[in-house]
């Protein structure tokens, strides 16, 4: 599944980024702060990845191994996150939430 890659989609996400970037630098000084791997689909992935406003493919029922390489290394305009934002267990919870 892919996206419609006008450069418009990608300044809009390359935006969200931004800002999710700025709502993480609040909360994100240690691990585990993510209660479930819903709460981390909720409030960073879904930014981008839900229907509404749908900027990327839905990832409900995603691959394991696509999630966690997409989650660490970022694609094209999905962006990389680090252990200080979503540590390995929040990524383990993430995952088992997607399946
Ligand atoms: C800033 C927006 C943004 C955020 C936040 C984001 N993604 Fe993405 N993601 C994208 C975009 C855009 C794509 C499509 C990239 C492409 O293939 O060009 C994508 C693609 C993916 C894919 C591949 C889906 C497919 O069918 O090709 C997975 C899996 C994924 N993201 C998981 C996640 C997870 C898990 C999170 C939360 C930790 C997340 N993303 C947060 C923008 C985002």
């Amino acid at each position: 599944m892919g996206i419609k890659s006008t450069p418009r989609h990608v300044a809009i996400a390359l935006g969200g980024l931004a800002l999710a970037i700025t709502s993480f630098g609040a909360i994100a000084d240690s691990s585990g702060k993510w209660s479930s791997g819903k709460e981390v689909y909720d409030k960073v992935c879904g930014y981008c990845h839900e229907p509404n406003p749908g900027l990327a493919p839905n990832i409900k029922g995603a691959q394991p191994n696509d999630v966690r390489e997409r989650v660490r290394k970022g694609h094209r305009a999905m962006p990389p996150f680090r252990q200080t934002e979503i540590d390995d267990q929040a990524l383990a919870q993430l995952v088992d939430f997607l399946k």
